[in-house]
């Protein structure tokens, strides 16, 4: 039986698969950043070409201070470095430095829909009540994100469960461009779809790593306690305080993930051990279910400051040497440029303007 191939299948052969992902530099990089994203996208340097991506034109989408903004960049950029990102073998760059994704972001505007912006939930969350106050650009923001994928024309793109609803919109971006110019993608010989239909890769124990203070929100840069997270650049003491701080119910730990799905303090401690450790979360049942949450949380707060502790060092060390970052990013973004020049010309030849 021959299986129905979605549209962005067709031409896939002609398209390389290329990873895209990007961190936004607000500071206070998190675990949840790091479990969710960034430890991700390491294991995917081995499979895969890899674009990693300081986006600092999304950043700006809320206030950003122009000096705390600057030296967010580098900590991101330290970040992706100090975790194990090698740029010379990937490319490593600030967004704004390859004009082209704003470039394409302008042109994806115009094929994304009203209609489709409007079910953001992300939009509603950041723009709360006063919606009128909001920039233009935190509404647009879910265009600019397709572009930053798509000008790569990448496949596989890493990201927290937060972000499903941002990449399903860059698959419907695509899909509409293919379709709207697919008879001009084919008079130029670009094969039968121009864009793929990238691939969200949102799977393991931490997609959605949930705040140390309360079971039912997301760790967030900006939630106003810093109990609320452990930040990548924390010392011992620090994880150790904020773990054993964080909450939870009375009743030891469960040994089954169907009675820890009922529990979503205990569920999140799990998933956290379980994605620092690499191991499912059944197997951490198993050697911790009926265990008290003291001795689990020891267990932790070792297992954290085992896996975070070098990389918090190696974040601290990097930024000491800010011309070495910059031109890290000087060099990646040179490469990345390359690769989102060829795009646009393309591009540009599809929808029909006259260039060079
Ligand atoms: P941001 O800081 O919003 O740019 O997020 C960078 C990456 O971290 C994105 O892929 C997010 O989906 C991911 N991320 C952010 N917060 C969390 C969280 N609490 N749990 C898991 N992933 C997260
Ligand atoms: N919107 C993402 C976030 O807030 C960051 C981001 C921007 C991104 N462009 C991207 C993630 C492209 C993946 C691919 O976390």
């Amino acid at each position: 039986m021959t299986r129905r191939r979605n549209p962005g299948e067709l031409s896939m052969a002609a398209i390389k698969e290329r990873v895209f992902s990007g961190v936004q530099p607000t500071g206070n990089l998190h675990l949840g950043n790091y479990l969710g994203a960034i430890k991700r996208f390491v294991d995917l340097q081995t499979k895969y070409d890899c674009i990693y991506c300081v986006v600092d034109l999304h950043a700006i989408t809320v206030w950003q201070e122009p000096d705390e903004l600057t030296k967010n960049i580098r900590e991101v950029t330290a970040a992706f470095i100090a975790c194990g990102i090698d740029p010379k073998r990937h490319i490593v760059f600030n967004q704004s430095q390859v004009a082209e994704h704003a470039e394409l972001a302008w042109i994806f505007s115009c094929v994304a829909r009203m209609g489709w912006l409007n079910r953001m939930t992300q939009f509603k969350e950041k723009a709360g009540k006063d919606r009128e106050n909001a920039s233009v650009g935190l509404y647009a923001y879910p265009a600019l994100m397709a572009a930053d994928i798509l000008v790569y024309r990448a496949t596989h793109v890493p990201v927290g469960d937060d972000q499903k609803q941002h990449l399903e919109l860059a698959r419907d971006i695509a899909q509409k461009f293919n379709n709207d110019f697919a008879a001009q993608i084919a008079k130029l010989g670009l094969g039968q779809v121009f864009f793929p239909l990238t691939e969200p890769l949102i799977s393991g124990p931490a997609t959605r790593v949930m705040s140390l203070r309360d079971g039912t929100k997301k760790m967030s840069k900006s939630d106003a306690s810093d109990y609320s997270r452990i930040n990548l650049t924390d010392g011992a003491d620090e994880i150790a305080q904020k773990v054993r701080k964080a909450r939870t119910d009375p009743e030891p730990l469960p040994s089954d993930e169907e009675a820890l799905a009922r529990r979503p303090e205990a569920d999140n401690l799990v998933g956290i051990f379980a994605a620092l450790a690499d191991r499912p979360k059944t197997a951490v049942l198993a050697e911790y279910g009926g265990a008290q949450f003291a001795r689990f949380k020891d267990a932790l707060t070792e297992l954290a400051v085992e896996k975070l502790g070098p990389i918090g060092a190696e974040m601290k060390r990097l930024v000491q040497d800010p011309k070495h970052i910059d031109s890290i990013l000087v060099d990646g973004a040179s490469r990345a440029r390359k690769l989102a020049a060829e795009t646009m010309k393309h591009v540009k030849d599809i929808v029909g303007f006259v260039r060079d």
